[in-house]
């Protein structure tokens, strides 16, 4: 007979299943990556929050969270993860999120840019800018941040897209950096398995791009079969879920938060 749920496998709801626990976010200091952050924090996690160019969000960020949530349970990490360092600056990250609070138990690889580049205009630097960021800055990542999470059977939680599953022309070089952390997914979850998991999401339009203009959003939303945008809190709850005990048996896996936008991509 089936054993009954105890509560630590059950679905996350008002237990602070996180209380304890130690999430490296890259990107949060705005947009989808604080979203998830804050989820994760208020689901019980001690924060790293990476970020790049903002700064100054990320640390009035971690301030809000510290004096009105829980004191000491964020801090601020800032790293350009499009540089040629990106394998020196991705173990410096992790090194420096474990010697905060002593442990790491979930990566989440958020970080990334959205580029479009025609076959005829894309270079050398635009290749090595959306890979590096996209693909290369999380595989190793997860390479500096595995002997951690092993130690607390940790996971991983990748932001791909759905347009990582189908070409979407002029972005050739995001959806192959797209469809490469898919696959990277993948390959890490039989590495890394059985301590670690490792998961994807596939967003559709979680928040639009800072440039899509009106004719983009109407197109996008007439091809989606739920009629609406996303929000970054849909995509926040699949990454929790997949973070969370109830998901104890998915790895190499994926959940798209889309809308149905991808059933007709
Ligand atoms: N938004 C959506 O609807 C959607 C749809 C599909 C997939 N996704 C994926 O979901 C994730 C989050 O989406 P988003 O729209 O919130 O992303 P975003 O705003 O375009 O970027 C997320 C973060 O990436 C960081 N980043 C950019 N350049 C960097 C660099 N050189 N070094 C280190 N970090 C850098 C930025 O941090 P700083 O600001 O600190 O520089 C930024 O806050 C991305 O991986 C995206 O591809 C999003």
């Amino acid at each position: 007979m089936e054993a009954e749920p105890t509560q630590s496998n059950s679905m996350p709801g008002t237990c602070v299943w996180g209380k304890g626990k130690v999430a490296l976010v890259t990107g949060a200091a705005r947009r989808v990556g604080r979203v998830i952050a804050a989820a994760l924090h208020k689901h019980g996690y001690n924060l790293v929050i990476h970020c790049s160019a903002s700064k100054d969000e990320a640390l009035a960020f971690a301030a809000q969270l510290n004096s009105s949530v829980r004191g000491d349970s964020a801090h601020v990490i800032s790293a350009d993860l499009s540089t040629t360092s990106v394998v020196e600056t991705s173990e410096r990250l992790v090194r420096e999120a474990v010697a905060k609070w002593g442990r790491l138990d979930l990566l989440v690889n958020n970080a990334g840019v959205y580029l479009a580049t025609p076959l005829d205009q894309a270079t050398d630097h635009h290749w090595n800018y959306l890979m590096n960021i996209n693909l290369k800055a999380p595989y190793f990542l997860i390479q500096a941040a595995a002997p951690h999470l092993r130690k607390v059977e940790g996971n991983v939680v990748n932001l791909a897209d759905i347009l990582g599953e189908r070409p979407s022309p002029p972005l050739s070089i995001y959806c192959t950096s797209k469809a490469a952390i898919i696959m990277v997914t993948k390959s890490l979850a039989a590495e890394l398995g059985p301590q670690i998991r490792v998961n994807y999401i596939n967003p559709g339009a979680a928040m639009w791009p800072e440039k899509a203009d009106d004719a983009f959003k109407k197109d996008w939303l007439s091809k989606t079969l739920l009629g609406r945008p996303g929000t970054g809190q849909e995509v926040a709850d699949a990454v929790v879920f997949l973070a969370s005990p109830a998901a104890n048996y998915i790895t190499g896996s994926g959940i798209t938060t889309c809308g149905g936008r991808s059933v007709t991509l």
